[in-house]
C-alpha cells in the first residue's frame, strides 16, 4: 500500500476513454492513502464517484474542476474507507448510493440514500455501469465496468489482491479473479482503491503481467499464497 508521510493529499492524474473521463483522487488519513474517482461523462459532464473516502474538500474540489455534475455514488465494499463519505455526499449531492445487496446484507450498512443492487446493468447520464459481484475480499464486493475502465476496490490491485479472511474468502477470490481474466479485455484500464506502487489506471494486460495473483492455474494454491504467514503488509490491509 502506497504510504503517505504527510495528509495533503492532490488530484493526480486524468485519463480519456472514449467517452468518459476518469479524474483519479488521491486522499490520505494518518500514513495510509486511498484512491477515490470520479467518473465523468464528457457530453452531458454527469458524475459518478466511486468509493469517496476522507478529506471531504479534496474530492469536491476534484469535482469543481472538471465541472461535473455528480449523480450517484458507487461503492465497492462496505470497508471504511471505502465509504467514508458516501452517506455526507449522497445527502451533498441529492443522489443514490450504490452498493451490493449482498454486501448490504452482510456488514449491515445503512445510509438514507442508498439502493441495494445486483448485477444488473444500469444507465447514469449516458454511462452505462456494469457491475460485477467479485466476493472474497468481503462476501458482496462489487467492481463496476464502465466502458473500458474497471473500478475494483480491494478486489484487484496492480500489484496484489485484496486481504481474504479466511480459506472460504480466499476460495471465492480465485473464482473472482478467475471471472475477471475471463471476462475483462487487456486494454481495459484497472482502477483500484490502493497502490502499492504502479499508479491507477494501469492497462489490464500489464496487470496480468505484474501481478503474482493472477498467476495461480488452482484455488488451493492460490489460497496457501493468499493466506501465506509472516505477511510484511499484514498490518496495513487490516486498515482496508
Ligand atoms: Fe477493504
Amino acid at each position: 500500500m502506497e504510504v503517505s508521510g504527510d495528509s495533503t493529499c492532490a488530484v493526480v492524474a486524468s485519463a480519456t476513454a472514449a467517452r468518459t473521463r476518469v479524474v483519479i483522487v488521491r486522499t490520505t488519513r494518518g500514513t495510509i492513502a486511498n484512491y477515490n474517482y470520479v467518473v465523468v461523462d464528457i457530453a452531458t459532464r454527469s458524475a459518478l464517484l466511486v468509493d469517496p473516502s476522507w478529506e471531504p474538500h479534496v474530492v469536491l474540489r476534484a469535482v469543481a474542476d472538471v465541472g461535473a455534475h455528480v449523480k450517484g455514488i458507487l461503492l465497492t465494499h462496505s470497508h471504511p474507507d471505502h465509504v467514508d463519505l458516501a452517506a455526507t455526499l449522497g445527502e451533498h449531492f441529492g443522489c443514490p448510493l450504490w452498493m451490493s445487496r449482498q454486501e448490504i446484507a452482510w456488514s449491515g450498512f445503512h445510509a438514507p440514500r442508498l439502493v441495494p443492487i445486483d448485477e444488473t446493468p444500469f444507465v447514469i447520464g449516458g454511462m452505462t455501469i456494469r457491475p460485477m459481484l467479485t466476493p472474497g475480499h468481503t462476501p458482496g464486493c462489487m467492481c463496476y465496468r464502465i466502458g473500458d475502465d474497471l473500478f475494483t476496490g480491494d478486489v484487484l490491485f496492480a500489484e496484489g489482491c485484496g486481504i481474504c479472511p479466511d480459506l472460504d474468502g480466499a476460495h471465492r477470490m480465485f473464482e473472482s479473479l478467475a471471472r475477471i481474466r475471463r471476462e475483462i479485455h487487456d486494454t481495459t484500464r484497472i482502477y483500484p482503491g490502493h497502490s502499492f506502487g504502479l499508479p491507477p489506471g494501469q492497462s489490464f494486460a500489464t496487470v496480468q503481467r505484474e501481478n503474482i495473483y493472477l498467476q495461480f492455474g488452482n484455488r488451493d494454491d492460490f489460497a496457501a499464497f493468499r493466506l501465506r504467514k509472516g505477511q510484511s503488509r499484514a498490518k496495513l490491509f487490516t486498515f482496508q
